[in-house]
């Protein structure tokens, strides 16, 4: 969900929903916001998109107030309505709360509060919150001191934001475990999940800790622990630009985000690379000789950032001669891993908040491992909470389908795996320095294969009236083909499935009949691939069955070209680097058939960018 309060002299209607508008990628199911005004508490809460809410201010309108907070939901407590949106207020209307995670204990706060005779009006556990925090500010008299009081007595992940007609120049928030940033203006407060809801009015940052409350007014922020001891705090700079949050003249975020790519990969080598072609990762601050020490690889990541991470596996091992594994983060802890402290755990995250990676990344540092992030976005819990972190430079990315951060994420894995490599001695030899070459220009090859999409958008909206796709590949093509197939589902929602091509006698290949698009990622031609010629023959294999191939495959490899019914070529890179290619078209054509389709591509349905619930 995203969140965002305001204090200041501007209207606080305008600003919150602003906010709201940057933020609504967090989530969309509903959406609304409440301002102190004229005395008393105004609020207006709507199903569906914000669109719904602005619509719904249009033509209910709410007095002007300088005190808001506002809400856009990822449902988790009871079904996305009207009654269930945000904000919630207590019985006398007098108190607001928004909430962004899960009250684990919030059937039994709802029956004392019964109990006591409040009446409880929606199904989310969001509402005992506003009860309690009402009951505890009648008796103190002080919304800070309140929402320590309700803090202490709740179990689970929560971020808040509150307001109270009787104190109504404060905005109050309270963190754990998913973000709250303050943003600091002039005779002005922000409050927000995102700095991005914010950036358009101040740069000027402070980052909640975990288990910390915020006072917020028009003249300071006063943060403390859950017990009310003072808190220190960082104020950083933001040096995103802000442009970078617009769509800059495109349909969707998406598409300006698959055409950032270029940009991104480079930036993310930037200054990592030294003139002699080693690697310079300042910024990984595990010593060298306890990386000499590591004696097993385990990364864990989910959705996209999972892809990224399975083809960081084929990289580590065979550059380092590590044993490797990745595994959904959401699993990870659940079968006690075995792990010590020469385990090396990457934690990979585009937002630096979901929870399933956070709770496996704890879990493995109470086990003694270190943990390295790959992370996004600056100051993030994930990268808080690790040994070490290397930034990917995507800049921000808002489309819930990842692109360019996935595509970041590939490259800082390739720096960590060589740069493991290069401490390590193992395998340092030619082809790593050749390899360190070839990813210094991956950027242009993307570019290359940007350039060169119009038959695959043509291609895409031929299949619009598809029901199933399905992808094929093999070694580093397997995660590119469940990454196509992800994408496919997020955005298109089709039946699509993504299956490592070897196993396609062992069951898969009973799903293909006549005309059945199945996308193969080939490997580079004999001679650099030993793959190669396998794929091949599964291509001929499901041509023979009826399926319509379309085949991804390095320019110049005429070995395909008999079996292709679409061939899309992209350029020639070492194999374990194709990914950073090939994935490219299958973007494009995920984002073209939902196009095709009437869907919403920066919005799909259910899902979210990022999932700060387990
Ligand atoms: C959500 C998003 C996915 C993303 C995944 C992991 O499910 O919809 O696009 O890949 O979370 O997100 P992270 O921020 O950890 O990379």
């Amino acid at each position: 969900c995203g969140i965002v309060g305001y204090v200041g002299g501007r209207n606080a209607l305008d600003v919150v929903m602003a906010g709201l508008r940057r933020l609504e990628y967090r989530g969309y199911d509903s959406a609304g916001v409440a301002v102190l005004a004229d005395g008393g508490m105004a609020a207006s809460r709507k199903a569906g998109k914000l669109a719904n809410l602005e619509k719904e201010l249009a033509e209910h309108p709410l007095p002007s107030g300088q005190t808001g907070i506002g809400h856009t939901r990822w449902a988790t407590h009871g079904a996305p309505t009207d009654q269930n949106a945000h904000p919630h207020l207590d019985n006398s209307g007098r108190v607001a709360v928004v909430h962004n995670g899960i009250i684990e204990n919030y059937a039994e706060l709802r029956a004392e509060l019964a109990d006591r005779g409040h009446e409880l009006t929606s199904e989310t556990d969001t509402e005992v919150v506003a009860h309690l925090l009402a009951e505890c500010f009648s008796a103190t008299g002080d919304l800070a001191e309140a929402m320590r009081q309700v803090c202490r007595r709740l179990a689970g992940a929560f971020t808040l934001v509150a307001v109270a007609v009787d104190d109504p120049d404060v905005v109050v928030g309270a963190r754990r475990n998913s973000p709250l940033v303050v943003g600091v203006g002039d005779g002005e407060h922000f409050l927000a999940s995102d700095v991005a809801a914010f950036i358009a009015h101040t740069r000027e940052a402070i980052e909640l800790g975990q288990d910390q409350v915020v006072e917020l007014r028009t003249g300071g922020a006063r943060v403390t622990d859950f017990a009310g001891a003072p808190a220190e705090v960082r104020t950083y700079h933001v040096d995103w630009d802000a442009s970078a949050a617009e769509k800059s003249g495109y349909d969707y975020f998406m598409l300006k985000e698959i055409a950032e790519q270029p940009r991104a990969v480079a930036d993310t080598l930037l200054g990592r690379i030294d003139a002699a072609g080693s690697l310079t990762l300042d910024e990984v601050r595990i010593p060298d000789s306890e990386l000499r020490e590591v004696d097993k690889v385990v990364i864990v990541a989910c959705g996209t950032a999972y892809h990224a991470g399975m083809i960081a596996k084929y990289a580590i091992e065979h550059w380092t001669r590590t044993p490797c594994e990745t595994e959904l983060a959401s699993e990870f802890r659940y079968r006690d891993p075995i792990l010590d402290n020469r385990t090396l755990v990457i934690a990979v995250s585009q937002s630096g908040e979901t929870m399933d990676t956070l709770m496996a990344l704890r879990h493995a540092r109470e086990q003694g491992a270190k943990v390295l992030a790959i992370c996004n976005t600056n100051g993030s819990t994930i990268p808080r909470e690790s040994d070490a972190v290397l930034y990917t430079h995507a800049g921000p990315e808002t489309a819930v389908a990842s692109t360019k951060a996935f595509l970041t994420q590939l490259v800082a894995c390739y720096l960590v795996a060589l740069y493991l490599g290069q401490v390590r001695g193992t395998k340092w030899g030619d082809e790593v320095g050749a390899v360190i070459r070839e990813l210094s220009e991956i950027g242009t090859q993307v570019e290359q294969v940007l350039a060169t999409m119009e038959p695959v958008r043509e291609l895409a909206r031929g299949l619009a009236d598809k029901n199933t796709v399905l992808f094929l590949g093999r070694h580093v093509g397997y995660p590119v083909a469940l990454e196509g197939a992800l994408k496919l589902k997020e955005l298109a929602y089709m039946h699509a499935e993504g299956f490592a091509a070897g196993e396609l006698k062992h069951g898969p290949i009973a799903l293909i009949e006549q005309d059945v698009p199945v996308v193969v990622v080939v490997p580079a031609p004999r001679g650099r691939s030993v793959l190669h010629d396998k794929i091949v023959s599964n291509i001929q294999e499901i041509r023979a069955r009826g399926a319509r191939t379309i085949v991804i495959a390095e320019e110049g490899d005429a070995t395909v070209r008999p079996y292709a019914d679409h061939l899309i070529e992209i350029p020639a890179t070492p194999t374990l680097l194709q990914p950073v290619v090939a994935t490219v078209p299958l973007q494009v054509f995920a984002c073209e058939l939902a196009t095709a389709r009437g869907n919403e591509v920066d919005q799909p349905r259910n899902l979210a960018k990022s999932v700060t619930v387990e």
